[in-house]
């Protein structure tokens, strides 16, 4: 479910007519809905009401300041993998027990801002980082908080650049090796591990991957208990998946109702980290068709976005619906809808079966807000677009659009070159 309807023929956000937002903004465009956001927020913590988790929104999933705090404000918590990240969650007011960090790569000084600002716990995700942490705080004269991330070697069935949790990838600690770690807890006088976390994968559309990992987690926290290991929290990661095409994802009730009999089992706090669900549905890219170019084989529609301002479909061969913002015609065309960059990745749509377009037109690639605006860049120098959140009638610039200025801002040319020499 989304706030993005057509009404009259015209693509609308909440209140707001798209095609008025790109002629005061400008194009290519982010623009994201306010309810939608908060909406499947409060879905989430209501299907979960009965354990009252502590919802930590995955930043890298989109992390711009508003949606952030329009996040924190509604009383979410943070999931972080950088002190980038980190500095973003203080600049919202993030509460620090509200905020857990992961990452196979936490670098000592992340480390260390992290635990001077007393998050709620680090995700740990190898040994040599736990005897890290462990020898940071030991300076720092603090006691840490950590739990150990495990990698119950479990298959998400998603694509295999985002699967997290099976024994092959790079991350987590496998149950033996965990069970050691936690056997010789003595030996980080500077540590508290205090819980356990899984995060099996991304865009996961079924539950099943869920309830077996699960499964052995509450078994493993049992032999635990039994042991007198004692845990406090058990963090079950993000990864629920969303509507792009003609997937059938789980709905927030649908997980809850088959996992927390599981969850209750284990009779720790819950926390989880969702990203995409939370933003995912709630931003499109609005893109200007500039040419159309019909060659011996294919018609392409060439637009004025990129895979700079949109790598899914490049990376992942995302599959994203492509919607005109104004439908004038009901005749269709199959069509390769692509970007101005020098790549043949530079693509949003192959194939695809539309209605016709002109040029000068405007599209909106649906389903953008997650994973969209935070994987961009500056490739082929070019600007990133703005953002803008919708909330009813009322349009907020949550990010300006960048300018030739900040593409070279950081840029130095050393004083020799600038010498005239023949
Ligand atoms: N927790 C951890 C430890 C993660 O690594 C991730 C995502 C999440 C939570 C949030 O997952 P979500 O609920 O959003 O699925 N760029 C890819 C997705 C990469 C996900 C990386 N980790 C894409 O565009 O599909």
């Amino acid at each position: 479910m989304h706030e993005f309807r057509y009404k009259r023929n015209y693509l609308y956000c909440e209140d707001l007519k798209v095609i008025d937002l790109v002629k005061k903004f400008g194009s290519p465009l982010y623009v994201y809905s306010y309810k939608t956001i908060l909406d499947h927020y409060l879905k989430l913590k209501s299907a979960f009401k009965e354990i009252d988790p502590i919802i930590c929104y995955s930043v890298k999933a989109n992390s711009n300041l508003a949606i952030l705090k329009l996040l924190v404000k509604e009383g979410a918590g943070l999931d972080i993998v950088s002190g980038g990240e980190l500095f973003r969650a203080i600049k919202v007011g993030c509460p620090a027990e509200r905020i857990v960090y992961a990452s196979v790569g936490k670098t000592d000084k992340e480390i260390e801002e992290a635990i001077k600002r007393r998050i709620l716990f680090f995700n740990v995700e190898s040994l040599s980082e736990l005897e890290n942490i462990n020898r940071i705080s030991q300076i720092l004269n603090r006691i840490t908080n950590v739990a150990i991330r495990i990698n119950p070697d479990v298959e998400p069935k998603t694509h295999k650049f985002i699967t997290t949790g099976k024994i092959t990838n790079k991350f987590g600690i496998d149950f033996e090796s965990a069970y050691k770690i936690l056997n010789m807890h003595k030996r980080f006088a500077y540590l508290n591990i205090c819980g356990l976390h899984i995060h099996i994968g991304s865009q996961i559309t079924e539950t099943t991957p869920y309830i077996y990992a699960i499964s052995k987690m509450v078994k493993f926290i049992q032999k635990l208990k039994k042991e007198a290991i004692n845990l406090k929290y058990l963090n079950i990661g993000g990864g629920l998946g969303i509507i792009y095409d003609k997937e059938k994802p789980q709905t927030a009730k649908e997980f809850a109702d088959k996992i927390l009999p599981l969850l209750k089992r284990t009779g720790l706090k819950i926390i989880m980290e969702p990203g995409r669900f939370i933003v995912g549905n709630a931003g499109i890219l609005v893109t200007k068709v500039l040419y159309i170019k019909s060659t011996l084989k294919k018609k392409f529609i060439i637009v004025d976005s990129g895979m700079n301002d949109l790598i899914r479909p490049a990376l992942y061969d995302a599959y994203h619906k492509i919607l005109p913002l104004h439908i004038t015609d009901s005749k269709l065309s199959k069509v390769d809808i692509v970007g101005p960059i020098c790549e043949s990745a530079d693509f949003f749509a192959k194939d695809r079966v539309m209605p016709e377009v002109k040029e000068a037109d405007f599209l909106a690639i649906m389903g953008t807000g997650a994973y969209g605006f935070s994987m961009s860049s500056n490739y082929n120098s070019r600007p990133r677009p703005a953002e803008v959140l919708v909330k009813k009638n009322r349009v907020y610039l949550i990010r300006e659009r960048e300018k030739y200025n900040d593409l070279i801002d950081k840029e130095i040319v050393p004083g020799f070159l600038k010498r005239w020499r023949r």
